[in-house]
């Protein structure tokens, strides 16, 4: 159960050197433009993925003529801490250095919500894998390994393909069909559970947030064409060995798990025909479940959300916060500050961003 007692964040964007105590509901973060809201959403998204939303830039996070950025917080029992430059990526528990970021995200697991992000509805396949593996690798942890793997067998086959070495092709087939049947057991079962997450009780709230939601369904499609039985070893081996001369011809592997996809399904209609509020409201639909599901599988995750305001109204607004509270899930939202009486209802903790610099709000 992830909740943030204490953040501090240095040199991060226009953030200099901030310190805050939030609550353990919701916090709403009040500014005007440029003044350092995204900035603050993505200083937490930082420090639960060691990685941005926004850039894979590491130099355009660190505050302008410093070398470095530090973001740190308190959750529960753990101290976590980020320290960051060009050449140096130090991620810390209780003072103990770490290496790999998973234990990082099992510590503040985060979902994000957020049109910078990029909606899921009718969003790109990479969107779409993302969203399903970051729910996939919080309930099976040992996902994250087996997704490196994946991709280090992928590379190696490309490599082979390339440099048309098909002799020793074989041993990488099984290897990847071995990772890829793994992988969509792994999707298929937790796409499974949100799906049955979204036909519950609990979400029942949401569906006022869409005028008509009668039924939505998602399709998975694993990357691997319909013949192929994603989820048999064996078989996937045998496609690939089948179509071993057409690949060296193709000289790259051009399905598999890293092509998989989503396809949502609304009312009988395709996603692309949706409108762009249905595909907007509907991802934030998905998103929430997602965070349902995990704290029904007893990971609670915190809630990020940026710019909303500028996409719902207020009304919808205090649907998806009061839902939050209901779950007792910790909320960082931030408002251009026209909504500040509407949110009345769920009591937030208000700060006030100020040019880099955050206070609580008078
Ligand atoms: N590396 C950096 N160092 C210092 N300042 C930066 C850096 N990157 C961006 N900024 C500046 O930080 C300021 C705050 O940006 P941010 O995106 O957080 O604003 P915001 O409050 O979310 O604004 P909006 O309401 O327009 O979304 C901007 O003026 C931006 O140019
Ligand atoms: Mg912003």
């Amino acid at each position: 159960m992830a909740v943030i007692d204490k953040l501090s964040i240095h040199q991060f964007r226009n953030l200099t050197n901030q310190y805050l105590t939030p609550s353990k509901g919701i916090n709403l973060f009040v500014a005007n433009n440029a003044q350092g809201k995204t900035s603050l959403i993505e200083a937490i998204y930082y420090l639960g993925h060691n990685r941005s939303f926004k850039t894979k830039i590491i130099k355009e996070v660190i505050s302008f003529d410093c070398d470095q950025f530090q973001i740190s917080a308190q959750v529960g029992d753990s101290r976590i801490k980020l320290e960051k430059s060009k050449n140096k990526n130090t991620i810390s528990i209780n003072q103990q250095r770490v290496n790999n970021t998973s234990q990082l995200s099992q510590i503040l697991p985060t979902q994000i919500i957020t049109p910078d992000k990029g909606f899921i509805v009718n969003g790109t396949p990479k969107n779409k894998r993302s969203y399903l593996d970051w729910g996939v690798f919080h309930v099976k942890q040992d996902s994250a390994k087996t997704f490196k793997t994946y991709n280090k067998v992928l590379k190696n086959i490309n490599i082979l393909l390339i440099n048309n070495q098909a002799e020793a092709l074989d041993f990488w087939f099984l290897e990847l069909a071995k990772v890829s049947a793994a992988i969509n057991k792994n999707r298929l079962n937790y796409l499974q559970q949100l799906k049955q997450t979204s036909l519950s009780e609990q979400s029942k709230s949401l569906e006022v947030l869409i005028d008509s939601l009668d039924q939505f369904d998602y399709q998975f499609s694993s990357g691997w064409p319909k013949e192929v039985d994603e989820t048999n070893e064996q078989n996937i081996y045998q496609y690939l060995n089948k179509n071993k001369q057409a690949l060296l011809k193709a000289k790259y592997l051009n399905y598999g798990s890293h092509k998989a996809n989503i396809n949502f399904i609304f009312n009988n209609k395709k996603e692309c025909f949706l409108s762009r509020g249905e595909q907007k409201t509907l991802s934030i639909i998905f998103w929430l479940t997602q965070v349902l599901l995990l704290i029904n599988l007893k990971t609670k995750p915190i809630v990020l959300i940026d710019d909303l305001s500028s996409e719902l109204d207020s009304k919808k607004i205090n649907i998806i916060l009061q839902f939050l509270q209901s779950l007792k899930v910790q909320t960082f939202m931030t408002d251009i500050g026209h909504n500040l009486s509407t949110l009345d209802s769920v009591n937030p903790l208000v700060f006030q961003v100020d040019n880099g610099v955050i206070k609580p709000h008078d």
